[in-house]
C-alpha cells in the first residue's frame, strides 16, 4: 500500500469571501522509502500541498490518504495523534527552541511521544552523532552555524523514525556546499532509516536527488521525466 495516496485533491483560499484555487486537480503516489519531489515556481501551493498531507490544514475535496490514514473524516483529536506518529518535518527555519541544548531540541519529540527521558536520551545523543554532532550535545542554537543548526533540525525530524518525513526547502538557507552536504547526509540516512520523503524545493540540484520529480502547474502535479 502506498503511504500517500491522493487522488482530486482540491484547495482553495478565501479571501474576502471570494474562493481562489490554490490546487484544482492534484493526483499523487508516494511510495514505501521513495522520495518525491514537489517543484514549481513561487506561490504554486507546494507549502499549501505539503500543509494538507501532514494534517496542517483542510481542503475543499478529493481523496488524501497518508499511512493509512483518510484525513477528509478526520476529527482534531485524531489529526493531533496523526502528526505525532506518522510524519515528521524539515523546514528551511529550523524553529530550533533556542532556550533548549542541540541534545534537548531533539529530545523533545521524543519526550512528547512519551519515551523515558533516560532512553530518549541516548537516542537523541545518538541521532546528534550520526549528524556529525555528537561533540555538539551541549549546545544552544544561538551558538551553532547555520549548517549545524540544520543538522539538529533534521536529527530533530529523525529521531523518532516515522515512516514519512516532509521537508519544506530543507536547504534553503544555506550556501551551495552546505546544502549538498546536508542534502547527502539526508540520503544516507533515509538509507538506513528507510523512510518515504516528500521533498519540496526550487532547487534543481536538490530535487535530482528524489526517485521522482514532479511539478505544481495550473493547479495539477505533472510528473517531470528525467
Ligand atoms: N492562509 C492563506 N490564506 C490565503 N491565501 C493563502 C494562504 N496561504 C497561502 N495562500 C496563498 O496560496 C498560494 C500558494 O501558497 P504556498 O505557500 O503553498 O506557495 P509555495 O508554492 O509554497 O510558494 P513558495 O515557493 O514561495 O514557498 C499563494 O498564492 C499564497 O498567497
Ligand atoms: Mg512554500
Amino acid at each position: 500500500m502506498p503511504v500517500v495516496s491522493i487522488q482530486k485533491l482540491r484547495k482553495s483560499y478565501f479571501i474576502s469571501d471570494k474562493g481562489i484555487p490554490i490546487l484544482s486537480d492534484i493526483n499523487l503516489e508516494v511510495n514505501s522509502s521513495e522520495i518525491v519531489s514537489v517543484e514549481g515556481a513561487s506561490g504554486v501551493g507546494k507549502s499549501t500541498l505539503l500543509n494538507i498531507i501532514g494534517a496542517m490544514d483542510d481542503f475543499d475535496s478529493g481523496k488524501v490518504d497518508v499511512c493509512g490514514v483518510d484525513l477528509a473524516n478526520i476529527s482534531s483529536i485524531d489529526k493531533e495523534k496523526f502528526r505525532a506518529q506518522k510524519i515528521s518535518l524539515i523546514f528551511q527555519h529550523h524553529l530550533l527552541l533556542p532556550d533548549f541544548s542541540a541534545l534537548e531540541n531533539v529530545m523533545i519529540p521524543l519526550l512528547i511521544s512519551g519515551m523515558n527521558p533516560n532512553k530518549a536520551k541516548k537516542e537523541a545523543a545518538t541521532m546528534l552523532s550520526m549528524v556529525g554532532l555528537g561533540e555538539r550535545l551541549e549546545s544552544f542554537p544561538s551558538q551553532l552555524s547555520g549548517g549545524e543548526s540544520a543538522r539538529v533540525g533534521v536529527a530533530r525530524a529523525l529521531v523518532s523514525r516515522k515512516q514519512l518525513i516532509l521537508a519544506d526547502e530543507p536547504t534553503g538557507n544555506l550556501d551551495r556546499e552546505n546544502s549538498r552536504n546536508l542534502m547527502a547526509l539526508i540520503m544516507d540516512l533515509q538509507k538506513e532509516f528507510k523512510f518515504s520523503m516528500i521533498l519540496v524545493t526550487h532547487d534543481m540540484e536538490l530535487a535530482s536527488f528524489a526517485n521522482r520529480r514532479n511539478r505544481i502547474l495550473s493547479g495539477e502535479l505533472q510528473p517531470i521525466l528525467t
